[in-house]
């Protein structure tokens, strides 16, 4: 076993990483004005090897929001904070109970309940209702029946908050052409559509139509999606959808989502180190970041980033003009895709008299969001 307890299960070592990151920003920021509630629906433990539960999702949190509670007391702004972690199968219940008990807290509330989240909804609505309280909302099932719109609508609807939730990629895409399978509560009722599409078209629509019957259940303005690749293969096991109702959040998870893709390849490179070991190789004279091999991320980085241009384009051509915010909204929440890649195909449209750029202060600033810049068409506009 690897000194981080996470071997042969790297996809959860990423996860926790991007959760971690994400709910440290999030709750240092949220957490100045508004108490805190997290509820993590799919708790477990689940494969856990360390004795403080340091590698699962809710020790994970814990820890966040405990340590964040801490800082924030510190100067002055000490926000409620409570947990309320849920696990359906008996045996992890008891080991979460056990935890959650133990950690409960006047300065962090830890409950842990014995439930289907899934029957539960009203209550864990209930639980997130407090006033003046803003809910963290994590569903990270096994597969993914329980990501269903209509079964988490009323988490979904809850304002103000946040969800996150695991799709599981892999396994959808292979149950669209199985005629058995009725996919409708997770990518709506056209979704028959998707059979037409194969391999990396294939899995961006399924993303994409998900995250758009999020955005308009919850009413969120932004819903972006964190690849998580697998650890022995070259591919995505599944993708971190991200909902919020504010462009800062997007400006978080964006940044979450860069480091995690950084530490996937690091990540990566030692389970490919290891397996040439296993397979009796000489030890590596180089990194195992040199000898790294992948291909799946930047391909999906190259597609996003084309279809992302082209819908910023098709924006700019449909109305002429329009802020730069939208266009950064538009196409961040494409995964892969950066604010650095938004400008780079600005100053490209710039330079070639495509796009002429408004509300500059002085000629070299650099385009950003909030600060009122706008961007005009100088070709034909298409008419609507
Ligand atoms: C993928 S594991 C969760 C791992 C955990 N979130 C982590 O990252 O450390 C899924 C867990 O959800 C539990 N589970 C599955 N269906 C559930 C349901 N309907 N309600 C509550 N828990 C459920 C399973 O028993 C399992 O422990």
């Amino acid at each position: 076993m690897t000194e981080s307890g996470y071997q042969d299960r790297e996809q959860s070592e990423l996860k926790h990483y991007a959760i971690k990151l994400y709910l440290e920003a999030a709750a240092r920021i949220l957490g100045s004005a508004w108490d805190l509630k997290y509820v993590d629906c799919c708790a477990g433990p689940w494969n856990s090897t360390k004795s403080d539960y340091s590698d699962t999702s809710f020790g994970i949190a814990f820890e966040v929001l405990r340590t964040t509670r801490e800082e924030l007391s510190g100067r002055n702004r000490a926000p409620r904070v409570a947990c309320l972690f849920i696990e359906k199968e008996k045996i992890p219940f008891s080991e979460l109970d056990t935890f959650a008990k133990t950690k409960n807290s006047s300065d962090v509330r830890v409950h842990a309940r014995n439930w289907d989240f899934a029957e539960r909804i009203n209550d864990i609505v209930r639980y997130c209702s407090s006033p003046r309280t803003f809910p963290f909302i994590l569903i990270d099932p096994w597969g993914w029946k329980l990501a269903g719109i209509s079964q988490i609508s009323p988490l979904l609807k809850l304002k103000p908050g946040e969800v996150v939730i695991n799709l599981m990629s892999s396994f959808i895409t292979r149950f669209v052409n199985d005629s058995a399978t009725d996919l409708s509560d997770l990518l709506g009722e056209d979704f028959p559509e998707l059979r037409s599409l194969t391999g990396t078209e294939l899995e961006f629509a399924v993303v994409r139509k998900y995250c758009d019957l999020i955005k308009r259940e919850g009413d969120f303005a932004y819903v972006c999606a964190l690849p998580v690749m697998k650890p022995d293969s070259d591919a995505f096991n599944f993708y971190l959808i991200y909902a919020t109702r504010h462009a800062k959040g997007v400006e978080v998870f964006k940044s979450v989502e860069k480091r995690t893709e950084e530490r996937t390849h690091v990540v990566r490179a030692d389970v490919q180190k290891r397996q040439r070991q296993e397979r009796g190789g000489s030890l590596d004279l180089f990194e195992p970041t040199v000898l790294y091999r992948e291909r799946k991320y930047q391909q999906l980085a190259t597609d996003n980033c084309e279809r992302a241009k082209r819908r910023v384009l098709d924006l700019l051509q449909t109305t002429g003009e329009i802020p730069f915010d939208d266009c950064w909204a538009e196409a961040l929440q494409y995964s892969a895709v950066y604010q650095t890649d938004l400008r780079s195909w600005i100053d490209a449209w710039e330079k070639d008299g495509t796009v002429l750029v408004k509300g500059r202060k002085f000629p070299a600033e650099l385009l950003k969001r909030g600060c009122g810049h706008v961007l005009a068409y100088q070709g034909q506009v298409a008419s609507s």
